[in-house]
């Protein structure tokens, strides 16, 4: 199959024909990704056709059911290049697949060991292990954040020590768009023989994730940052690491046999998996993945995004007060910016009415914008596959209105 220009692959998410007509363009994608064309016509034909639950029936739309929810296991270790499908637990996004390493490493842990996050995490790598310290008298180390937003790496030998047990970093900001070093992160940490986990929510949409290149232990990941439904996320963990944890829910589904006193419980990953999964969701976000995989030209993808960010930026620098944080190289789809004087809410507020969608705000990084001196967070434009040129304008255009509004309010 030839892969999809940008162009022709913009025609394949239904929403933007609805921005096209409202004049809207859509620059949240770092929020959540619009949905693939793919995905609606398979959902249209399971819930007209198909909905059945899995690993319970015998009857054949239940057994299509499992063959399709397993088949779709084995698409994402694919994609992922993990070693197999057991490797491999659907949870409901990358939140949920920290709190379930947070809950059961935890009980590996004993009181005076480390656990090493950096200040850029988002919450959802920095609360559960917060609760998890506080538990088990734990003690956390950051990495600390350079006013550029980058790590500051000098720190890392420090904070990677003997009595760190678990390291668990973002790879891509989803703040500021820094890419993260995160090979050789992992290398430093591994070699101390210190548990790893990545935090992919932001990256897996823009750039080769490799789960045996990487080294790492855990990585997890949400579909709906990669053009799939909400709802549908990916825990991989190496199998020797991924066995010997308990589960994280227990009920149906999970377990080989049951009395009143007792349980034993499935192999993995059945094993982490009780009720019934987000069987649907399981199954779209495949699709997504194969469709990736098959029709599209990453890395023309990429470097559409890159152009467009690189013109965003270009674009904004004349606007005075206007700052862009991050780092000034290489980063990914994100511009965060902030101009002197204004609230980035007030900000978003007019840019919204101008047809703009940003996110403004700490964007889950608290910590992040207290260090960084940003008490009103930042405006953040991030870009997609389906963005163009006149959104890059649009946003010039509602920034300036915004400004020139709150300015003379
Ligand atoms: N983590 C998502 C964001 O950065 C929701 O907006």
């Amino acid at each position: 199959m030839t892969a999809c220009s940008p162009e022709k692959l913009r025609n394949l998410f239904p929403q933007i024909h609805h921005f096209d007509k409202l004049g809207e363009s859509y620059l949240d994608s770092a929020s959540t990704t619009l949905k693939l064309q793919c995905v609606l016509d398979f959902l249209q034909d399971y819930y007209s056709k198909d909905v059945s639950n899995v690993h319970r029936g015998d009857h054949h739309l239940s057994l299509e059911a499992t063959r399709q929810y397993e088949e779709a296991r084995n698409t994402v270790a694919q994609f992922l290049n993990a070693k197999s499908s057991e490797e491999i637990v659907f949870t409901r996004g990358t939140t949920e697949g920290i709190n379930f390493l947070a809950l059961t490493l935890g009980d590996l842990l004993k009181e005076g060991d480390e656990i090493c996050l950096t200040e850029m995490e988002h919450h959802s790598n920095l609360i559960p292990w917060q609760r998890l310290a506080k538990q088990k008298n734990l003690k956390i180390r950051f990495i600390p954040v350079t006013p550029e937003g980058q790590l500051d790496l000098s720190q890392l030998k420090n904070c990677l020590n003997e009595k760190t047990k678990i390291f668990s970093v973002i790879h891509i900001s989803n703040a500021l768009g820094t890419i993260n070093p995160i090979e050789s992160l992992i290398k430093e940490a591994k070699s101390k023989g210190i548990l790893t986990i990545v935090d992919a929510a932001q990256s897996v949409s823009v750039t080769e994730i490799d789960v045996q290149k990487l080294d790492c232990d855990f990585l997890v990941f949400s579909g709906h940052k990669i053009f799939s439904p909400s709802g549908i996320g990916v825990l991989y963990g190496k199998k020797e690491k991924l066995l010997p944890l308990p589960p994280y829910h227990t009920g149906g589904g999970m377990i080989t046999r049951v009395s009143l006193d007792s349980s034993e419980w499935a192999d993995c990953p059945q094993k982490f998996e009780a009720g019934t999964p987000f069987i649907e969701g399981a199954i779209a976000l495949a699709k997504t993945l194969d469709f990736i995989k098959n029709s599209v030209n990453l890395n023309e993808i990429r470097a559409h995004e890159k152009t467009l960010l690189q013109e965003a930026e270009a674009e904004l620098a004349d606007i005075p007060g206007l700052r862009i944080l991050g780092p000034s190289g290489e980063k990914a789809n994100i511009l965060s910016f902030v101009i002197d004087g204004l609230h980035s809410s007030d900000m978003s507020f007019i840019m919204t009415k101008e047809k703009v969608a940003v996110r403004a705000g700490h964007h889950c990084c608290m910590p992040l914008m207290e260090k960084l001196n940003l008490p009103s967070g930042t405006v953040r434009a991030s870009f997609s596959v389906y963005n163009r040129k006149q959104d890059v304008k649009a946003l010039k255009r509602s920034v300036l209105k915004a400004v020139n509004l709150l300015r003379t309010a």
